[in-house]
C-alpha cells in the first residue's frame, strides 16, 4: 500500500507540533507533501515559524512550509496564548529556525496540489481554524471533487465548547470557514473535543515520552507538561488532551478510532452558540449525513503508537 499524499494544514500549537511530528515519523503509511499554516493558536507569523521549528526537530527541513492566511474570513482573529503561551510551541527550549518559508501562498500551493495530482489521491489535514480551506475552496470551486478526504481536529457535541459553552477553538474562530469546508460535499473525519478529550497525556504517557531519551521525546514531553496546565485547571483533566494528533493516528490506525456519519452543520449566526458544530447525532433530522463524527478511540493504542513513532525520530 503506498503512503497516503496529505498536506496538514496548521497552527501550532503544542498539539499540532505532536500530529506533525506524528506524521513525520510515519512515512510508511504517510506522504507529506507541505505544510500550510494559518493564524489560529497564535499570530501566522508564529504559527509559520512553529511549523518550521518542528520540522527541523523531526530532522526533515526539506518539507516545504507555506504561510496562509493571517485571519478569518471575515472576522477578527482570535487567538489561545493563554493555552498555548506566548510563542504557540511554550514548554521545550528549541532553536528557531534555519529552513526558509517556501515561496508562494499556502492556499496557491494546496490548490496547485490538488490539481496536479489525479483526483482523489490527495488528504487534507486541517489542525486549526479552516480559513486556507476556505479560501482554496472559493478560489478554485473544481478542486472539491479533488480532495481524497478532510480529517480535520475540531468542533465538539456531547463535550460542548472549550472556547465558549457551545463552541470548539477551531471552529469558533472562523466558523464561516468552516460552513464552506462542511457544505463542500468532501468526505469528511472530523476530531471532536468529544473524542480528543479522551486521550489525555497522563503522568505515566509524559513519562514514557521522556523515556525515549532523545531531543524529540524531551520536547514532546516538556510541551505537554506546559499544555496540560489550561485544561487542568478547567476541566481537572488528568493531563493534556493531545487534540491534533488525533488527526495523524487516524490516516495510520483508523482501527483506533469509532464514530458515526451524521449530518454536521456549523452555526454562523447564534448570538450564543456561534461556532457551534451542530451534529445530528440522533437523526433527528432529514439533512444529509456529510461527515463521519467519531466520538471515541482506544486510548492506550493510541499512546502506544504515538510513542512509538516518536522514538523513530
Ligand atoms: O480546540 C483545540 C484546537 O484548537 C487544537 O487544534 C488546538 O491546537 C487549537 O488549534
Ligand atoms: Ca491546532
Amino acid at each position: 500500500m503506498p503512503p497516503r499524499k496529505i498536506i496538514i494544514d496548521t497552527d501550532p500549537g503544542q498539539d499540532d507540533a505532536v500530529a506533525i511530528l506524528l506524521a513525520l515519523a510515519s512515512p510508511e503509511e504517510i506522504e507529506v507533501l507541505g505544510i500550510t499554516c494559518v493564524a489560529g493558536n497564535v499570530p501566522l507569523a508564529l504559527t509559520s515559524k512553529n511549523a518550521r521549528v518542528v520540522c527541523e526537530l523531526a530532522g526533515k527541513p526539506d518539507v516545504p512550509v507555506f504561510a496562509g492566511c493571517d485571519r478569518p474570513l471575515g472576522r477578527d482573529l482570535v487567538t489561545a496564548e493563554h493555552v498555548h503561551g506566548k510563542t504557540g510551541l511554550d514548554g521545550p527550549n528549541l532553536p528557531d529556525p534555519v529552513m526558509a518559508l517556501a515561496e508562494g501562498h499556502a492556499v496557491d500551493f494546496i490548490i496547485e496540489q490538488l490539481r496536479a495530482h489525479p483526483p482523489g489521491t490527495v488528504t487534507l489535514c486541517p489542525l486549526g481554524p479552516l480559513t486556507n480551506i476556505a479560501t482554496a475552496l472559493q478560489k478554485a470551486p473544481d478542486i472539491a471533487d479533488r480532495i481524497e478526504e478532510i480529517v480535520l481536529m475540531g468542533g465538539a457535541y456531547f463535550e460542548v465548547g472549550n472556547v465558549t459553552p457551545t463552541a470548539e477553538f477551531n471552529i469558533y474562530v472562523d466558523p464561516e470557514a468552516a460552513d464552506i469546508v462542511f457544505k463542500s460535499g468532501t468526505p469528511i473525519v472530523v476530531m471532536p473535543l468529544d473524542v480528543t478529550h479522551k486521550a489525555l497525556v497522563t503522568r505515566p504517557r509524559n513519562d514514557a515520552f521522556r523515556a525515549l531519551a532523545t531531543p524529540v521525546g524531551r520536547a514532546v514531553a516538556q510541551m505537554t507538561d506546559f499544555f496540560e496546565r489550561f485544561d487542568k485547571e478547567k476541566y481537572g483533566s488528568d493531563g493534556a488532551p493531545l487534540h491534533d494528533p488525533c488527526v495523524t493516528a487516524y490516516l495510520i490506525r483508523p482501527d483506533l478510532f469509532t464514530g458515526r456519519h451524521v449530518n454536521v452543520g456549523i452555526e454562523t449566526q447564534g448570538a450564543l452558540t456561534l461556532g457551534m458544530t451542530v451534529a445530528d447525532w440522533w437523526g433527528v433530522t432529514d439533512r444529509t449525513p456529510n461527515a463521519l463524527f467519531v466520538g471515541d478511540l482506544d486510548a492506550d493504542g493510541f499512546f502506544d503508537l504515538l510513542t512509538e513513532r516518536l522514538g523513530r525520530l
